[in-house]
């Protein structure tokens, strides 16, 4: 794993951008996968503003995201697929029907789930996954003891992801119990991973990630066992 120390949340998300930007002016038509909560904000607030400024054009590639809340619309404030559009693609020439968020209101999730994976074979692929990491170790929404082999399924939150999650809610008891995430296995998929950490609550995570052994509790591990990760980290996620 390849580690890129920075200062501060903004100079992550400033090198984050930048990073995505240089991948999606060398591959054009890329596929790429994307990650909510708060870590990637202002990654998307950055690349919106290069777009204005430069022109960088999203029109030919496709999007993936890890993950979305069981019952929740698309345009549930709280969902997944409104944080998407809200934070980037309003807000650049992305075409939105390439842009492909987990259905949380479908009568059948488990056929969902299935579609979801087939969806990502069909196109060959991630090329580039951004993630950011729960405290537990958690990456999308698969909860430590998740197994590496899973594939994109339904999952039970953790009371820790969803006190964690509960500040977008009016209150705790407003978080959907369970979600639909890409699995450790499609993650791992992925031809390239880029994986944010940012700030003090973050540090255990961090520290365990590097530190640690690779084992199904800390889902995150299994990404020392990808060929190809990248990690943006801040100086209080790393500890110094
Ligand atoms: C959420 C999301 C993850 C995200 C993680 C950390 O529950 N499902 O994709 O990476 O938890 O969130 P944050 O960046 O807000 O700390």
């Amino acid at each position: 794993m390849n580690i890129i120390k920075v200062n501060d949340y903004q100079e992550m998300s400033e090198k984050a951008s930048q990073y995505i930007i240089d991948k999606v002016k060398a591959n054009p038509k890329m596929v790429l996968g994307l990650a909510t909560g708060g870590t990637p904000e202002g990654t998307y607030k950055r690349l919106i503003e290069d777009h204005n400024q430069n022109g960088t054009s999203y029109d030919g590639i496709e999007t993936f995201n890890l993950d979305e809340y069981v019952g929740l619309s698309g345009d549930h404030p709280q969902s997944y697929r409104h944080y998407m559009n809200e934070r980037f693609f309003n807000h650049i020439d992305i075409n939105k029907e390439n842009t492909y968020v987990p259905r949380g209101n479908t009568v059948d999730a488990e056929a969902e789930c299935e579609a979801y994976e087939a969806l990502m074979a069909s196109v060959g692929g991630i090329d580039l996954q951004i993630l950011g990491i729960g405290g537990n170790g958690h990456i999308g929404f698969n909860e430590p003891g998740t197994s590496f082999q899973s594939p994109t399924h339904i999952v039970d939150l953790a009371q820790s992801t969803k006190e964690a999650n509960a500040r977008y809610f009016a209150n705790i008891d407003e978080v959907p119990n369970q979600a639909i995430t890409m699995g450790i296995a499609s993650i791992m998929k992925s031809r390239e991973i880029l994986l944010l950490i940012s700030g003090e609550s973050k540090h255990e995570a961090y520290k365990q990630l590097i530190e640690g052994e690779i084992k199904e509790n800390f889902p995150a591990s299994i990404l020392r066992n990808h060929p190809y990760v990248t990690i943006i980290a801040d100086k209080a996620a790393i500890g110094e």
